[in-house]
């Protein structure tokens, strides 16, 4: 026996993969988190299949509809916003559902992360620049582990996501200028990602606590903080390596002058 968890993307329902919609298609049940998965795409689901709303249930009640359903013989799939492997909760499920021996299969979506940067018109990594992205959070209510405070993590100076961290800028920009940031790092805020009501905010770390207050952003947004995120990037000179003439590689012999 096995369920689908597929990834919707960030909200734009033509940002599911081929695979993922056909999954949704094919599903006789549907369970999706309602606050964070278009309808539009819900929609795509067959009008017979039965389509339920999760944000509502705890973790039991949805693996036991879920075990109870694919027992009866029914294409089960869960929706999950962006790519179901960052900040997802699918663990918990899945451990639930292997231990009623109900296999799962995961297909992949585009995160919100990049989404966000694809709505900032970005790259998260730019050679002699930075070559690594962190995906984290904020410490909230939820705790993060001790290796892994925004003040240590910062201290990479590399491009960092912010997922589930709206309410928490102050204590961001307190952790990044305490990691040596300078007030004048460029961070990019996406609110709702590809959706009808998307906004863009342009800010830096030094103001970005009031400008996430002046628009009203409290929540489904991504914070990109670092140089990266510089809106003059193009003017200055940092080229990859994969396109530069003088380099070969595996795929293309070297171009002689
Ligand atoms: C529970 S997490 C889920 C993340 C999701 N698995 C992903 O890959 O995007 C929810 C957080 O993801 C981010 N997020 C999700 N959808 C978003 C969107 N459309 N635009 C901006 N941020 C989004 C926000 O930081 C939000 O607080």
């Amino acid at each position: 026996m096995e369920i689908t968890i597929i990834g919707a993307g960030p909200g734009d329902p033509d940002l599911i993969t081929v695979k993922g919609l056909k999954k949704l298609e094919e599903a006789d049940v549907v369970l999706y988190a309602d606050s964070l998965v278009s309808e539009e795409l819900i929609e795509r689901a067959k009008p017979e299949a039965e389509v339920m709303k999760t944000a509502g249930m705890h973790l039991e009640e949805m693996v036991e509809v879920m075990v109870e359903r694919v027992q009866q013989g029914k294409k089960v799939v869960r929706v999950h916003t962006g790519d179901p492997a960052v900040y997802g909760a699918i663990m918990e499920q899945i451990s639930l559902l292997n231990k009623q021996e109900v296999h799962v299969e995961i297909i992949p979506g585009v995160s919100s992360v990049f989404a966000s940067a694809a709505a900032l018109g970005a790259e998260l990594t730019i050679p002699d620049l930075t070559q690594t992205v962190i995906l984290t959070r904020a410490e909230g209510r939820t705790p993060v582990p001790e290796t892994e405070k925004l003040r240590d993590l910062a201290k990479h100076n590399c491009t960092v996501a912010l997922f589930l961290s709206a309410t928490l800028t102050k204590k961001i920009v307190r952790e990044f200028l305490a990691a040596g940031w300078s007030k004048d790092t460029p961070v990019g805020v996406v609110y709702k990602a590809t959706w009808p009501d998307q906004k863009i905010v342009r800010s830096t770390l030094e103001n970005l606590d009031d400008d996430m207050r002046v628009n009203g952003i409290r929540k489904q947004a991504m914070i990109l903080a670092g140089w990266a995120l510089d809106q003059d990037i193009h003017s200055k000179e940092f080229k990859s390596k994969l396109y530069d003439k003088e380099f070969t590689h595996g795929f293309r012999k070297g171009v002689k002058q």
